[in-house]
């Protein structure tokens, strides 16, 4: 007898909180609907193409090709290959549940060029701008690939700065993740946004208000991820960008 679709869910270590439906739901630590409203995505992307950079188990993928897009394709390699405790092994069974014909490429972001995977409508940048070394280059290699929109989900720090600038974590300063090294202040996101060739830059989520970073703040100081200064200043937004 074939091992049920619940049995095969639960042997794999979820990132994402994905629906696979017939009541079977894969327990992320990620609470992945709840961040989709923030992300602001277009309501339809009917016949688009979407490239979605550091995909994981592939919920944003599975929700573009929800939204109509004409094709779709997750990449990602870190979490795919063994760089951390995660794997590729949800996103291919999520991808056969669904029934889904989103597409994969194992590339890392620093090797996106219209050479290697041709250009795509709409690109999510979510979660991994802060992960890598070289966030401006990477940002270059993002925008060459885009064609209309780029829509980046980021750590921000530094929130209330008005200058622009761009936090360093040598160590485990961010969340206690030593592949945590830099995210910019808002200003220096729409700079950096703006540098590498979009016109329109838009915050679509601000970073919440003090009283909620301070309860945050307390927070992560009690689970030890992270100082209290340190996650006061620091929070998430969502900058969508487009070339007119
Ligand atoms: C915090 S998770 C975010 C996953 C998903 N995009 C989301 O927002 O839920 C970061 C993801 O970025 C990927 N990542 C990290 N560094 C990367 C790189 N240099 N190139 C491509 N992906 C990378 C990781 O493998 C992981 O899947």
């Amino acid at each position: 007898m074939p091992e049920s679709l619940q049995a095969r869910v639960d042997a794999i270590r979820w990132y994402h909180t994905i629906d696979l439906g017939s009541g079977v739901v894969t327990r992320g630590i990620d609470d992945s609907a709840f961040r989709l409203p923030r992300l602001d995505l277009p309501a339809s992307l009917a016949g688009m193409s979407v490239l979605d950079i550091g995909a994981w188990d592939g919920f944003f993928s599975f929700e573009a090709e929800r939204r109509g897009a004409a094709r779709v394709v997750s990449a990602d390699y870190y979490s795919w290959h063994g760089g951390g405790w995660g794997s590729k092994a949800g996103f291919e069974l999520a991808r056969r549940a669904l029934g889904s014909r989103v597409e994969d490429i194992d590339i890392d972001v620093m090797d996106l060029s219209p050479e290697r995977v041709g250009t795509f409508d709409v690109v999510f940048f979510f979660g991994v701008l802060y992960h890598v070394r070289h966030p401006l280059l990477a940002l270059e290699r993002v925008a060459s690939v885009t064609r209309k929109l780029l829509i980046v989900e980021t750590v921000v720090d530094m929130i209330g700065i008005g200058r622009p600038a761009v936090a360093f974590y040598p160590s485990r300063e961010l969340n206690n993740d030593p592949t945590n090294w830099w995210a910019p202040n808002l200003p220096a996101l729409h700079g950096m946004m703006r540098d590498v060739g979009f016109d329109e830059v838009r915050t679509v989520t601000e970073p919440p208000g003090l009283a909620r970073r301070a309860a945050r703040a307390v927070v992560h100081r009690m689970r030890g991820v992270n100082t209290m200064r340190g996650a006061f200043r620091q929070d998430r937004a969502v900058v969508h960008a487009s070339r007119s």
